[in-house]
């Protein structure tokens, strides 16, 4: 099975033209809250932006949080990579750190509005090294059996 991202993003689209720059397999999460949320059926890493408050609360977009209420959706996530924009601070791609306490999954990596090269290639290494470790635990379960 190749890597598979679910992402949300907002009107402002950063993290989708980084989803978009990554070329892999990808769900977005819908903005509107009236749609029907996608159904995951396989491990996936999260791309989550921060929306915090000064105080850092709301940092996850309540769409994501819809999203991770399904224990499902939870169980199947392997990680979270969280973006941001530096000029928040302390409060930089806070959302990931929300998400990791939370679901009690990694912060595998931060990125800056739409990513820069240098993230791309990150992101792409990491995605692939991931699945190769997620395909050989599943093996070696499979020989344990
Ligand atoms: C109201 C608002 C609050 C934000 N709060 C944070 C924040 O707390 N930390 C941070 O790193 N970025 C913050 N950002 C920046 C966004 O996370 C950043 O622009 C991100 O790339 C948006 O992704 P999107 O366009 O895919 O929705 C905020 C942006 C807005 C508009």
């Amino acid at each position: 099975m190749e890597p598979l991202l679910v992402y949300f993003s907002s009107k402002s689209l950063n993290t989708h033209r980084f989803v978009l720059s990554l070329d892999m397999r990808s769900v977005r999460i819908p903005i509107s809250m009236k749609e029907e949320m996608p159904a995951i059926t396989e491990p996936y890493v999260l791309i989550c932006p921060t929306y915090a408050d000064d105080d850092g609360s709301k940092a996850v977009p309540k769409q994501v949080i819809r999203f991770l209420n399904d224990p499902r959706n939870r169980e199947l996530m392997q990680g979270v990579i969280a973006s941001g924009n530096r000029n928040f601070g302390d409060l930089f791609a806070y959302s990931g750190a929300v998400i990791s306490k939370k679901c009690k999954v990694p912060c595998l990596y931060k990125f800056e509005l739409s990513g820069t090269l240098e993230d791309i290639k990150n992101v792409k290494q990491g995605m692939r090294k991931l699945w190769e470790s997620l395909k050989q635990t599943k093996q070696q379960h499979l020989m344990a059996v």
